[in-house]
C-alpha cells in the first residue's frame, strides 16, 4: 500500500467527487457509523425521506452520534426528529446543514461554532452518493443520468459489496486505460478498436473485441468515469446491458468497492429464457471485475509505470486523475493537461498492425 504523496497525486490526500458510501436501504432513522476520506462520519434517513451524511463526532464534547445504544435518546427512538438529529449524551439537536438549533437545558445563545460538517448527498440507482470535497465547495458536476432505473424494461442491478482493497484507487483507475490486460484478465479477442478519450472530469474508453466467455462475436463497450468515483460501462447487443463500478477511499491508500449490473431483456415482460440469462449476465459480469480484483488485491503500488508501445494512455490518464486532488482553481490547468483522444496501437483498425502482418 502507499499514499496518495508517494504516488505524488496532489495536494489533498483524497480526491474531489461524488462517491458511494451505501445503498438506499442502508440509510434509515436509525443513524450508522461509515467510515471514509479517514474519517468517522454517520448516515441517516429524516422522516422527509432526505439521506443525510455528517462528521460522526458532537462539537459540544466530542460525543460519536451513531455508535450508542444506552442513551434513553436512542432506546426512546427519538434520536432523528424529523430531518434533525440529536446527540446521545445531552441532547444537542442539529439540521441536516449541520447546525445546532437546540441545546434543550441552556438559556444562552446557541454557539456559532455549534456545527458539525455536513455533505451534500444524492440517490442515484439505489445507492447513496456523497460529494466528498477538501475545499468544502458546492458540487461541480454532477453524476451520469440513470434513466434504466426508472425504466421497467430494464432489470435494475441488485448491489455486489466486493470488499475492500489494500492498494491505492490510483491502481484501479489505471484500468480504464489498461488495453494490453484485457486479453490475459478478461479473455479478450479479435481486438478491433481499443480508444481512449478525456474530457474534462469524464474519461472514456471505447473497446471492440470478442470476448471469450460472453460471445464470439466483436462487442462494443463504451466504458467512462464520472469524476474519480463512479464508473459506468454500456454494452450493447441482444442483452443490452449498463454495469456500475463503484469504489470510494477509506484510509490514504485503501478503498472499498461495489459493482452492480443492469440488463435489457429483449422481450418485455421477460420470457424463461431472459429470466434464466439476467442473472447470469449479472454473475458474470461481477466475475470479470473479480479477475481484477485478484491482481489489485495482491499487487505492490505502481508509482510509475515502465511504458512500452501497445499500453494504452496510462499516463493521461494518470494526469486527469490530478484534477481531483488538487485545488479548483487548478482544474482547467490539469484539463488541457490531459484532455483528447488517443487510438492504442495493436488492435485490428491500427495501421501499425496491418504493416506488420
Ligand atoms: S457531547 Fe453531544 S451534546 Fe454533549
Ligand atoms: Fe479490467
Amino acid at each position: 500500500m502507499a499514499t496518495t504523496a508517494e504516488y505524488g497525486i496532489g495536494e489533498f490526500t483524497f480526491p474531489r467527487g461524488w462517491f458511494m458510501v451505501g445503498e438506499s436501504a442502508d440509510a434509515t432513522n436509525k443513524p450508522i457509523p461509515l467510515r471514509y476520506f479517514g474519517r468517522d462520519l454517520i448516515m441517516y434517513r429524516g422522516a422527509s425521506g432526505r439521506v443525510v451524511v455528517m462528521d460522526a463526532y458532537c462539537p459540544h464534547m466530542k460525543t460519536h452520534l451513531a455508535k450508542n445504544e444506552s442513551s434513553y435518546i436512542v432506546m426512546d427512538g427519538k434520536q432523528v426528529e424529523g430531518d434533525d438529529i440529536r446527540c446521545p449524551y445531552h441532547a444537542w439537536k442539529f439540521g441536516p446543514d449541520g447546525m445546532c438549533n437546540e441545546i434543550p437545558y441552556s438559556p444562552a445563545p446557541i454557539p456559532k461554532a455549534a456545527k458539525i460538517r455536513s455533505y451534500p448527498v444524492q440517490e442515484w440507482g439505489g445507492l447513496i452518493l456523497m460529494w466528498h470535497d477538501e475545499e468544502e465547495g458546492e458540487p461541480d458536476f454532477q453524476p451520469h443520468p440513470l434513466p434504466e432505473w426508472e425504466d421497467p424494461k430494464w432489470v435494475n442491478w441488485n448491489v455486489d459489496y466486493l470488499g475492500e482493497l489494500n492498494c491505492h484507487p490510483q491502481e484501479i483507475i489505471d484500468n480504464i486505460t489498461d488495453k494490453a490486460h484485457l486479453g490475459p484478465i478478461h479473455g479478450s479477442t479479435d481486438m478491433e478498436l481499443f480508444e481512449s478519450e478525456a474530457k474534462d472530469h469524464v474519461i472514456r474508453q471505447l473497446l471492440a473485441a470478442g470476448h471469450r466467455t460472453l460471445s464470439d462475436e466483436v462487442m462494443t463497450n463504451d466504458t467512462w468515469y464520472t469524476g474519480p468515483g463512479l464508473l459506468l460501462s454500456r454494452m450493447n447487443g441482444y442483452y443490452n446491458s449498463l454495469m456500475m463500478i463503484c469504489h470510494t477511499p477509506i484510509e490514504d491508500g485503501q478503498v472499498r468497492a461495489w459493482h452492480g449490473l443492469m440488463v435489457e431483456p429483449p422481450n418485455f415482460p421477460m420470457n424463461e429464457d431472459d429470466k434464466a440469462a439476467v442473472p447470469a449476465f449479472q454473475e458474470g459480469s461481477k466475475m470479470a471485475l473479480l479477475q481484477d480484483f485478484d491482481v489489485w488485491a495482491n499487487k505492490a503500488p505502481c508509482l510509475s509505470i515502465m511504458q512500452v508501445i501497445g499500453d494504452g494512455p496510462f499516463g493521461k490518464a494518470r494526469l486527469w486523475y490530478k484534477q481531483f486532488y488538487n485545488p479548483r482553481k487548478d482544474v482547467k490547468k490539469y484539463q488541457a493537461k490531459s484532455n483528447g483522444h488517443w487510438v492504442t496501437k495493436g488492435t485490428k483498425r491500427d495501421p501499425w498492425v496491418e504493416a506488420a502482418e
